[in-house]
């Protein structure tokens, strides 16, 4: 069943570059978003005036991703709501609103109790999810699946970033439809994402360096994943995936941030991981490496190939496969699962269950 490999964790991230393949082949015609093969009308996406997206852990993570390509490309408000929050926020919801739930099991009941309460307040809806028929899918108006195949790991990987995915094509026909992009652009687009399965490819391919990398945080109490923009993004959920399989106490900041706080956190003894795929934030975000390594930190770089700053001594590097900056995320989720995966089987934990958590989580 785990075709041989040791975890279904390692099984389940080898599965994303045909995942995705497969799903963007499914979803589109002739390198346009095509959604009509799961009756998605375009009334939908083109009727809402704003957006919110609502979900729990790593979906969320994916929903954050999703609402910085929303903001980018649609010029719409758009929000990501925790779930279990949500309803006790008096969020402003109404028929102008979109809301997407995002689920891989599709039975979160935080996330089923939110959608339903933006049902009620009229609000449109479209669920992203990878179980089939499900309760969320349901409940919702419309479904795009992610189409992932079954994800036993309680830590999500291949659900994860088939989101990441999905929310991109799904940015692209909504830009599509709603005129913010012509027909060739919106083709281009899609042809920069029909290359990120390439690049996921090459980032397992390089997984025994990243195995190396597990070590130098192996022994570590409390590490921090730093990122600006879609970068913070990815150091969020790869947090969440060193911290749910390795037990590891690990903080993602936005890379801003550290100097209003947790830099006073930062010692020889907390190993900074920095995230750094986007051109226009890099300058920045090298300053902010220099400042953790002035507090003693030891410091592990995921960057962009082309973005990758001269090596220094005792820093270590891993460089991710270019694709267009937006889809960057792509990669780097996969190298931080690869992180995080490593860091577990190498203390000889049950990877696939941790301590504590459920795959599917139906308490509120
Ligand atoms: O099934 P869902 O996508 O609704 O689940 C949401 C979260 O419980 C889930 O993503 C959780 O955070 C994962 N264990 C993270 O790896």
């Amino acid at each position: 069943e785990k075709d041989g490999f040791p975890f279904y964790m390692e099984k389940e991230m080898a599965e994303q570059p045909r995942v995705i393949a497969r799903m963007l082949e499914e979803k589109t015609t002739e390198d346009l978003p095509d959604f009509s093969g799961e009756q998605v009308p375009d009334s939908l996406l083109t009727s809402c005036e704003s957006v919110c997206i609502i979900a729990c852990g790593s979906a969320m993570h994916a929903g954050l991703a999703g609402q910085f390509l929303m903001k980018k490309f649609l010029h719409i408000p758009v929000s990501v709501e925790m779930a279990s929050e949500y309803m006790y926020t008096d969020p402003v919801v109404d028929e102008k609103t979109l809301v997407i739930a995002v689920s891989q099991s599709g039975e979160t009941i935080d996330t089923l109790e939110a959608l339903k309460y933006a049902k009620q307040k009229g609000a449109g809806s479209l669920a992203v999810i990878n179980v089939k028929g499900s309760s969320i899918a349901r409940e919702s108006d419309a479904v795009l699946y992610t189409n992932a195949g079954p994800e036993i790991a309680v830590a999500s990987t291949k659900a994860y970033t088939s989101q990441l995915a999905l929310f991109a094509l799904l940015v692209a026909r909504m830009a599509y439809v709603r005129g913010d992009f012509t027909e060739t652009e919106t083709r281009d687009f899609v042809r920069e994402l029909k290359r990120v399965p390439d690049a996921m490819e090459k980032v397992l391919a390089g997984k025994e360096k990243i195995h190396h990398i597990a070590g130098r945080i192996i022994s570590a109490k409390d590490i921090f994943m730093i990122g600006r923009g879609l970068d913070y993004f990815i150091a969020m959920e790869g947090s969440l995936k060193l911290k749910e399989v390795s037990y590891i106490h690990s903080e993602a900041y936005a890379s801003g941030e550290l100097k209003h706080g947790p830099l006073a956190l930062i010692t020889e003894h907390t190993p900074v991981v920095a995230v750094a795929t986007q051109k226009q934030l890099l300058s920045k975000e090298v300053s902010n490496i220099r400042e953790v390594r002035s507090r003693g930190a030891d410091v592990v770089l995921f960057a962009k190939e082309q973005l990758m700053p001269e090596e220094e001594e005792g820093y270590l590097t891993f460089e991710l496969p270019d694709v267009r900056d937006e889809f960057m995320c792509l990669p780097a989720a996969a190298a931080l699962q690869l992180l995080a995966y490593y860091v577990s089987s190498d203390k000889g934990y049950d990877v696939d269950k941790p301590r504590n958590l459920a795959k599917v989580v139906t308490v509120e």
